[in-house]
């Protein structure tokens, strides 16, 4: 591990001076962006101590490959044990070869600050700060703002600035001073960070700074030929399955969304799939304890076979499942909307919705005992294939390719190119509004 991690720092900073040229012929009027410089302390150092937090995993494993981890086995392209949490380092290892960096600040349109903000929050949600995580992000915002030049901040007082903080927005937004009462650091509620934008996994109901993007999956293509080979697997593969779910739960007495959807698939698989075109109706892949999390072989086998992915809520509304199933051509089925539609406008726009997912409200399934399989099997064939066509064109949109792709790749839009569109739009219409007031 230990050389792995001194040749994984060599190779991001080899790669900070050498990939600003691109070959894309890039126009990038607007696009331009800045990478403030931070001591080791607010990234690398905190990766150094990937085994030093006792009641959180070991995550030292899944620093490889930049941040994608291990790959799945030794022959393997595309396919990764890729952790969630590793976003922040997938992130700014893409932001190295992004094709409009600028080393000019007042040149900038936005500027991005490679903190890894999740990472640093172990100490305080799982290691020796436990009690005073409202002093999450201050050391940062110290070193921004007094620290460092002073006038890349003072220039539009943060509005330009955004981050990656690869945790739901929930972990960030404790009231300050509530330790040791609450799980969570208060980062989201320092007036300090009010105006950055941050990129998290998931947003609260009424989000202020953050904005979701995609959790990370196992997929990661480094060229066009795999991924396009990866797509005709999706088109050809016999979806025997009417409907799947992966994930754990539900095995409480309470009655819940995940409760239900266990209870109906074991019903389900005693029943006859008889005159449905199906072999299955359901099929339930039990992920417990975390054990599919670092082995996509696990979910990713049966959701190729399946159409409908269903993607009920947890401890939280979102899952990196909604992902997985998508890059398997599986149809999403959500329970409520706060699980993608009102998260990830930028990736999923808010009205292909019906175009690629179903959508049935946990309410009726829960209380009113209204029958999954029934609806999902009396949606009409044609468009079934209409759904499933438009999840395989959003595909790209949802995936993090793999750093330094080749470039017939890189003119599909992935996460990330998104994620970047996505946080230049709002930042120039936050300064245009700062400039009208
Ligand atoms: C890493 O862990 C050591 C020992 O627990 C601690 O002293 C140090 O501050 C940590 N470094 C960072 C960057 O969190
Ligand atoms: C995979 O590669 C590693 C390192 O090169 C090697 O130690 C291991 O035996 C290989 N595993 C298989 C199954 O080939
Ligand atoms: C945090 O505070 C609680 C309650 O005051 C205390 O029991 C616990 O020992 C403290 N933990 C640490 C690591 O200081
Ligand atoms: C945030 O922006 C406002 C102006 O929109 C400014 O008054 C305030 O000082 C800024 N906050 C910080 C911490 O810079
Ligand atoms: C299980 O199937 C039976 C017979 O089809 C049905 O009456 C019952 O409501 C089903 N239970 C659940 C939980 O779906
Ligand atoms: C399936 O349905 C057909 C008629 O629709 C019937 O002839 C056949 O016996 C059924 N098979 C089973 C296993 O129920």
């Amino acid at each position: 591990m230990e050389t792995n991690f001194i040749f994984f720092v060599f190779l991001l900073f080899i790669l900070s001076a050498t990939c600003q040229d691109s070959d894309l012929e890039t126009d990038c009027t607007n696009k331009w962006i800045h990478i403030r410089h931070l001591p080791p302390q607010f990234n690398l150092d905190l990766l150094s101590n990937c085994s030093a937090y006792p009641l959180f995993d070991n995550f030292c494993p899944y620093l490889a490959n930049h941040g994608l981890g291990q790959k799945t086995h030794n022959k393997s392209h595309s396919w990764y044990r890729t952790d969630p949490f590793m976003l922040e380092l997938v992130f700014h290892r893409r932001m190295l070869e992004y094709p409009c960096l600028t080393s000019d600040p007042t040149h900038a349109n936005a500027i991005y600050v490679p903190y890894y903000g999740g990472l640093d929050s172990l100490k305080y949600l799982y290691g020796p700060e436990i009690n005073s995580s409202f002093q999450h992000g201050l050391d940062l915002y110290d070193f921004l703002v007094h620290v460092d030049s002073p006038n890349i901040w003072s220039r539009n007082y943060g509005h330009d600035h955004f981050m990656v903080m690869a945790r739901p927005a929930w972990d960030f937004n404790q009231p300050l001073n509530s330790d040791p009462l609450y799980f969570g650091t208060s980062f989201l509620e320092l007036p300090e960070f009010y105006n950055v934008t941050a990129l998290t996994h998931e947003s609260r109901a009424y989000p202020w700074q953050e904005q979701a993007i995609p959790y990370p999956t196992s997929f990661h293509p480094p060229n066009l030929a795999f991924f396009e080979s990866w797509v005709n697997r999706l088109r050809r593969s016999r979806r025997t399955t009417l409907m799947l779910f992966a994930g754990g739960g539900g095995i409480s007495a309470n009655p819940n969304v995940r409760r239900s959807i266990r209870l109906e698939c074991e019903n389900a698989t005693s029943m006859s799939a008889n005159g449905t075109g199906y072999e299955k109706l359901c099929e339930f892949v039990d992920c417990s304890n975390g054990i599919c999390q670092h082995d996509p072989i696990r979910f990713m086998k049966p959701m190729l076979q399946a159409t409908f992915c269903l993607q009920p809520p947890g401890d939280t509304p979102t899952r990196r499942s909604t992902f997985d199933g998508i890059l398997a051509g599986c149809i999403p089925v959500f329970f409520e909307d706060l699980s993608a539609k009102k998260q990830y406008g930028w990736h999923l726009p808010e009205e292909k919705y019906e175009e690629f997912s179903v959508s049935i409200p946990k309410e009726d399934v829960v209380f009113k005992g209204l029958s999954i399989v029934d609806v999902l099997s009396s949606i009409p064939r044609a468009q079934v294939r209409r759904m499933r066509e438009k999840v395989l064109e959003m595909l790209p949109r949802v995936m993090y390719r793999k750093q330094g792709s080749s470039l017939g790749l890189r003119s599909k839009k992935d996460a990330f190119d998104i994620a970047i569109e996505g946080t230049l739009e709002r930042i120039k219409s936050r300064l245009q509004e700062i400039a009208a007031q």
